[in-house]
């Protein structure tokens, strides 16, 4: 195979793949060579970990940080008159600023640190969802993740809203038309999926935003499989929500941010009750914080933040434009060999796609087939990858996934399509 060379200047530095698809920093090392789970060998056979849009591998840079903070830095934050207590709070609010410049917010006060997406999500249909009335409406889509579709369903069982989706193509692309269609007077807040989980569509979500604020809903994107894969600029989109989680940027699973403009948190109720979201207590009644610290309720996740700060300074270090030049010419050196074994077929064409390759293999199970690639080193996910009303809409089960990082190179798309000439094989397909 013969990968495209790219080579990105970014952030002043520069990151080069070379003739094996490998990304180089700009001293030459190989990327990969940052990240010590790589290096271990998995059902005795070299590593292809093509299961990023689970969770990706960790540099050690991040590794390092969450370690030192434990060993240098560890307090609580926001309480203490003591030096170590300023020193620990300094961090997480300078973590905070690294999200902030991630999306690009205008302040760092816009940015509240959840447990990742899900939570942020959740947080949002508790807070702002509470104002709803019976019969408003809020819009998704078809391919939603669960985490964009049972939180809102939730909401209008406690509201009476109403919760609406568009279409999708059979490409796996959003029916711009039927989208159009749905949104309404009574729309209160369009949720999109920046990048779908279980396809890799890159939704056109600044001119879906321009579209729900025309129509006078608010716009929630949900950037999970987006952050590490592509520059996000939230005063760009022009959204009102943005939220993504840590662990799939290559920071610690169990730190996320949700990103909320300035006009809309100030006016948001708490969500959950403790120390550090008041201002002040008495049995006669409490008063809230202001910004982002009202949601963030009891000892948060500092060490998290601070690795998750790293992790972000890591990936900007190498350049979000470099890796996503990066992973576009893996996934498309992919979806060629995949396309060229008979019996193959895709799920999810769309001319504009994030790193992931979905499929399915003759009559195989995905399950069946994620088994017997495992045997050969080769990590991918199966399943209905918390996408069930997107499968029902490809009436099927489930499919492989494969989902690239910026630490995979073109063996690990060669384990990929031998290990489904191995599975045909087995199966005498
Ligand atoms: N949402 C993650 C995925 O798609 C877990 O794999």
């Amino acid at each position: 195979m013969n990968a495209p060379v790219s080579s990105i200047e970014s952030l002043g530095l520069t990151a080069t793949a070379d003739a094996d698809g490998v990304l180089r920093a700009a001293d030459g090392h190989a990327l990969a060579d940052d990240f010590p789970l790589l290096a271990r060998p998995v059902r005795k056979r070299r590593l292809a970990y093509l299961d990023n849009g689970a969770t990706t591998q960790k540099p050690r840079a991040m590794i390092q940080a969450l370690d030192q903070f434990y060993a240098q830095s560890n307090a609580n934050i926001h309480r203490g008159v003591h030096w170590l207590s300023q020193h620990a709070t300094d961090l997480y609010e300078q973590a905070r600023e690294q999200v902030r410049g991630l999306l690009n917010a205008a302040d760092s006060q816009e940015i509240i640190f959840t447990r990742g997406t899900t939570e942020a999500i959740n947080l949002v249909a508790q807070t702002w969802g509470l104002a709803l009335r019976a019969g408003d409406e809020i819009l998704v889509t078809g391919m939603e993740h669960h985490s964009n579709i049972v939180p809102w369903q939730l909401l209008c069982a406690r509201t009476g809203a109403v919760l609406r989706h568009a279409r999708i193509t059979d490409t796996g692309e959003l029916d711009l038309a039927d989208f159009k269609a749905q949104l309404g007077a009574r729309t209160r807040l369009v949720g999109l999926a920046h990048v779908s989980n279980a396809l890799g569509t890159v939704n056109p979500v600044a001119e879906l935003t321009r579209l729900a604020h025309e129509a006078g809903a608010l716009v929630l994107i949900d950037g999970a499989q987006a952050v590490a894969h592509a520059g996000v600029d939230v005063q760009a989109l022009d959204c009102d929500f943005y939220a993504f989680s840590g662990h799939k940027i290559y920071g610690p699973t169990g730190i996320g941010a949700l990103y909320v403009r300035a006009g809309i948190l100030k006016n948001l109720p708490p969500w959950q009750g403790g120390g550090d979201m008041i201002r002040t207590v008495s049995f006669e009644g409490s008063t809230w914080a202001e910004g982002p610290q009202r949601f963030e309720a009891g000892t948060p996740n500092i060490a998290g933040s601070v690795a998750l700060g790293a992790a972000i300074a890591y990936v900007q270090q190498i350049g979000l434009d470099a890796i996503a030049a990066h992973e576009a010419a893996l996934l498309a050196q992919a979806t060629e060999a995949m396309q060229a074994i008979p019996g193959v077929r895709l799920v999810g064409t769309a001319a504009d796609k994030a790193g992931i390759l979905s499929f399915l293999v003759d009559s195989i199970h995905p399950h069946d087939l994620g088994t017997i690639l495992d045997t050969e080193g080769v990590a991918i996910r199966a399943g209905h990858h918390c996408a069930m009303p997107l499968m029902s809409h490809f009436g099927i089960p489930g499919t492989a996934r494969a989902s690239f990082a910026l630490y995979n190179n073109l063996r690990d798309v060669e384990a990929l399509v031998a290990g489904v000439r191995k599975a045909q094989k087995l199966f005498g397909v």
